[in-house]
């Protein structure tokens, strides 16, 4: 039998702007997922990619004065320098505009359309005779055909909050330069939803890892019936040709979740394993996406389609996390709460308090997460720095001045060996779970523990008087500090890289929890953390 693997991944950010706070969520959670996975042991790769196709790139490269090829490079050349500043531990990050990524997309569409799965039919566009391209429903504002409001998109109103079809709008005009667009026919490619109603409905209701409100969302998509979906575009658009069909280019979202599948192939290519028999197509995989609510038409009925038709494992898991407010708010560049990675890292210096401070609110649940900067740097100052980190350049600093630097020997029956042990298996389920909140709880408590325990027995005190026990003391709280470097790792990975050499340890594993650090020399304690002023 071979062993079960984890293929994990993020949706694929838009090579289209800077990485803000709002993404971050998700790059966060999942990477903090993953950790967890491989400090337990598990084989799991973590892949993604930037998704650099589509109408809203090309038009702000053009706007820009660039190719689209180079304006979306840059941005990815960007995500990956800000993601690598938050510690996102990638296997692969890759981008969609990638000759594996038009193989893969290739080999769905001949697969698709041999089985019956694709077919075309004439359809009418939006078409703008000014910037001689066709204009997709974001691209066309209007009149609210059922509510009058002014300035509208062309797919749904944000006043009344209606959807309606394109040509329904009133007075419409191309959102690029004010000019009235045209109705058009055009023959395009559609992808037959309709025939995987069913099976689609039987993977939602047997798959017993999906969120619950998703399942219930999407089984009433389901019911209400699925529209066939248009895979094509026509020029000019920044995306992959259609093979054999003239003009015409695969929709941005037809290739964008094949960029998993293209990511997993460069870190195949990288390691010597095969994407399918490995991967894709490996029952011993278990295949887990995290996406926002916003994407979560594509991942539970196109993209889970797609795989099906064309023979690929589908996804074990897919978790949905809701939206990043700031003080309450969808996040607004006027009322400046339109955070940046980058802007966090110069105003906060320290990227792992975002890490932080996103785990003690994130869980399977899919209400919003809100970023208030009071509660961040009150949380970050009384839990990360006041209960954490100063309790570990405490004890170690305390071991380096009193005791040369040496753990001591103690015994195993002191209650708070006991009560921290309790904690290490509850804060496992709790990661496994996705429900970074109770762990982080759990592990701040082995803190307070330690805390409490240290303040108590007072080894500062009674050092002269009785050395044995001041030494016992620290040596059990040098234990709780290893553990708590263990217990961090997935989401504070630079922390607890650096309390572990601070420890003189290294490769510390799950397993490695425990009390049984004893007659060892630790490295010199430094402050690694300071509070937010
Ligand atoms: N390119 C598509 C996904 C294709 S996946 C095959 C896309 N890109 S995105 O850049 O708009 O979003 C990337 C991810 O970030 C999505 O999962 C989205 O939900 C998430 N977020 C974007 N803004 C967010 C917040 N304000 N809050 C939380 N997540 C957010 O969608
Ligand atoms: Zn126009």
């Amino acid at each position: 039998m071979t062993k079960k693997k984890y293929l994990v991944t993020s949706a694929l950010i838009y090579a289209n702007g800077p990485l803000h706070i709002g993404h971050l969520l998700e790059y966060i959670q999942t990477d903090i997922f993953v950790r967890f996975l491989r400090l337990i042991g598990e084989d799991v790769i973590y892949v993604c990619a930037d998704d650099m196709h589509g109408t809203p790139i090309q038009v702000n490269a053009e706007k820009s004065g660039m190719k689209p090829e180079d304006f979306a490079m840059r941005f990815h050349q960007e995500h990956k320098n800000d993601f690598s500043k938050f510690l996102i531990s990638f296997d692969s990050y890759s981008h969609t505009n990638t000759h594996i990524n038009e193989k893969f997309t290739n080999l769905f569409f001949e697969t698709l359309r041999k089985k019956g799965y694709i077919y075309t039919k004439p359809i009418f566009v939006m078409y703008c005779p000014q910037c001689k391209r066709f204009l997709p429903d974001r691209f066309v504002k209007g009149i609210c055909p059922k509510c009058g409001a002014p300035e509208q998109y062309g797919d749904m109103c944000e006043k009344c909050g209606a959807t309606y079809n394109v040509f329904e709008l009133k007075e419409p005009k191309c959102a690029i330069c004010g000019a009235k667009p045209e109705k058009r026919e055009s023959e395009h490619f559609f992808f037959r939803l309709s025939a995987f109603s069913d099976r689609l409905e039987d993977w939602l209701l047997q798959n017993k890892e999906l969120q619950p409100e998703i399942v219930n969302y999407v089984k009433n998509w389901i019911k209400q019936g699925l529209n066939d979906w248009c895979i094509s575009r026509d020029k000019p658009y920044f995306g992959f040709k259609i093979p054999n069909a003239k003009d015409k280019f695969f929709y941005v979202w037809f290739d964008a979740p094949i960029g998993y599948i293209s990511a997993t192939e460069e870190f195949c290519k990288k390691t010597g394993l095969d994407v399918f028999k490995d991967y894709w197509k490996n029952d011993e995989c278990e295949i887990i996406h995290f996406i926002g609510k916003d994407i979560v038409y594509f991942h539970f009925l196109f993209w889970p389609a797609m795989l099906m038709g064309a023979e690929f494992n589908l996804p074990k898991a897919i978790y949905v996390h809701g939206m990043v407010t700031v003080e309450k708010e969808k996040m607004s560049k006027s009322r400046g709460t339109f955070i940046l990675a980058r802007e966090f890292i110069e105003r906060f210096k320290e990227p792992e308090f975002l890490r932080f401070y996103y785990a003690s609110m994130l869980s399977k649940k899919l209400g919003d997460v809100d970023f208030s900067e009071d509660e961040f740097k009150h949380f970050i100052n009384a839990e990360l720095i006041g209960n954490v980190a100063n309790f570990c350049y405490r004890v170690l600093s305390f071991l380096n001045k009193n005791f040369a630097s040496a753990i001591g020997s103690f015994s195993e029956d002191h209650h708070v060996i006991t009560e921290c042990k309790k904690e290490f298996n509850k804060i496992k389920e709790y990661y496994r779970e996705l429900n970074f909140r109770d762990a982080v709880k759990h592990i701040l408590k082995v803190a307070s523990l330690g805390n409490a325990y240290f303040q108590k027995e007072e080894p500062w005190k009674i050092v002269k008087k009785d050395v044995y026990k001041a030494h016992e003391t620290a040596s059990i709280c040098a234990n709780i500090v290893k553990n708590l470097a263990i217990l961090l790792q997935p989401i504070l990975p630079r922390f607890s890289a650096e309390l572990e050499k601070q420890l003189n340890l290294s490769g510390l594993k799950w397993d490695d929890l425990g009390f049984e650090l004893k007659d060892h020399t630790i490295g010199k304690a430094e402050i690694i953390l300071k509070k937010i002023e």
